[in-house]
């Protein structure tokens, strides 16, 4: 696990921000979801045999016994019960909803493989129309590029549906059955529950086998292959660029039809910055009304480690308009009520309360980047006065308290982070 430190943590704020006005110009509204859920849930949705629910996910236990809950790997699974818990069937359709928040996988850590890390997900439910996939590449390619990756490369493949894949999964089951000396023993497994599990195995021998496998875009029923054409040509319409590629799979069970992923080349690395796709039978396998729906995540860690590698990390501007520099008690006195009319005019203002000497709080004023310095000693006081610097000019003028906080409000507009 990992803290993310400001200089860090200032970016994901940022880009969580642009993810969420960007997402409500496309139609969608947020949603907060819980942190964990039935485990169920997710075995059922993503799949038993995924890596992300067989190996990757964190089960819960309170006093040694297990809740039969697990932290969220994936935030489709919870979307989706939300939306059937919720009656949101009953609203018009389709019901886009974006989130963001933390999701956690048992991985081994690397760079760009966190066991905490951070998605920005949508999710569009009751839309069966290929637009709405090529909607969502529109926004991934939009997002990208407002949030500095303008070169982010766009795969699309299809996965078929539940008419064309059980005769795909009988022709895989064939292929790999002979190649069972070399597949490992979770393959072995998969073959006999789920062979579409085989393509994305993470051991070499069996990537080797699966590079040759049958392809599933070649084996789409008509209605999947129609599917397909649509989106790819709604997406061309739309102008974002893309790959076509056969050989896409993805590590979640429930896709149908449309799937999707973004990678970023950053310094000589490829970061699969997002995932997703069509799930048309998602809502109906957890008991709501058949729903077709289609989503993406975004991975906000792997888009900011890319940002970072480019030299493209959102710049932070200091915001301070004013620091007080107060000189002796009767100072910090009068200098109080004034701090907090200025914080009341919305103004960013600083003090500097464990520094005494003008020296160190002018240093302290000159490392906040503070636009004015107000400076009170005890003939100020005496004088009902304060002394008004503007740092980075150097100039400086006298001004009676009651005038001060007009002035700067009107001289400052308050620079936003
Ligand atoms: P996913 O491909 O598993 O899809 O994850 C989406 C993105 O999350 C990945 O492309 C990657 O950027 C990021 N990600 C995944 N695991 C990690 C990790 N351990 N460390 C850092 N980043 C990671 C889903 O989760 C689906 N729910 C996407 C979706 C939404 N499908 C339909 N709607």
């Amino acid at each position: 696990m990992r803290d993310l430190l400001p200089a860090q943590y200032r970016a994901y704020l940022k880009l969580t921000e642009l993810f969420f006005s960007e997402a409500a110009r496309f139609g969608f509204q947020p949603i907060e979801l819980p942190a964990f859920e039935q485990k169920s849930l997710f075995i059922k949705g993503v799949g038993e045999e995924t890596d992300i629910v067989s190996k990757e996910m964190y089960d819960l236990y309170a006093h040694g016994e297990d809740l039969g809950l697990a932290l969220r790997p994936e935030g489709t699974a919870s979307v989706v019960r939300a939306y059937i818990e919720h009656g949101m069937h009953s609203l018009p359709q389709p019901v886009r909803l974006c989130y963001a928040g933390p999701m956690w996988r048992h991985e081994r850590p690397q760079k760009g493989r966190y066991r905490q890390f951070y998605q920005l997900g949508l999710e569009v439910l009751g839309s069966a129309d290929a637009v709405t996939d090529a909607q969502l590449a529109l926004f991934l390619a939009t997002f990208s590029k407002k949030a500095g990756l303008s070169d982010i490369q766009i795969r699309l493949g299809s996965t078929g549906d539940s008419q064309c894949r059980p005769a795909y999964e009988k022709k895989l089951r064939a292929y790999f059955t002979e190649y069972q000396d070399v597949l490992c023993a979770d393959c072995l497994r998969r073959l006999e529950v789920n062979p579409l599990r085989l393509l994305d195995c993470k051991e070499s021998a069996c990537q080797a086998v699966a590079a040759k496998a049958p392809l599933l875009l070649n084996n789409l029923c008509a209605d999947c292959q129609q599917h397909f054409k649509q989106v790819t040509e709604a997406v061309e319409q739309l102008g974002v660029p893309y790959e076509l590629d056969p050989t896409l799979v993805r590590g979640l069970d429930y896709y149908t039809r449309t799937v999707i992923e973004a990678t970023a080349s950053a310094g000589g690395h490829e970061l699969a910055i997002a995932g997703g796709g069509r799930y048309d039978n998602l809502v109906g396998l957890y008991g709501g009304p058949k729903t077709p729906a289609s989503g993406l995540s975004i991975g906000l860690d792997r888009l900011v480690e890319a940002l970072d590698r480019l030299g493209r990390l959102p710049e932070h501007q200091p915001s301070t308009d004013v620091c007080f520099i107060l000189l002796g008690p009767e100072a910090r006195a009068a200098g109080l009520g004034l701090y907090k009319t200025l914080s009341d005019l919305d103004l960013s203002v600083a003090l500097v309360p464990d520094k005494d000497s003008l020296r160190a709080q002018l240093k302290a004023a000159d490392q906040l980047k503070a636009r004015y310095a107000v400076i009170i000693g005890q003939q100020e006081v005496v004088d009902k006065k304060a002394i008004l610097r503007e740092l980075a000019i150097g100039s400086q003028e006298t001004i009676s308290l009651d005038e001060l906080p007009e002035r700067l409000s009107s001289a400052t507009t308050s620079i936003a982070d």
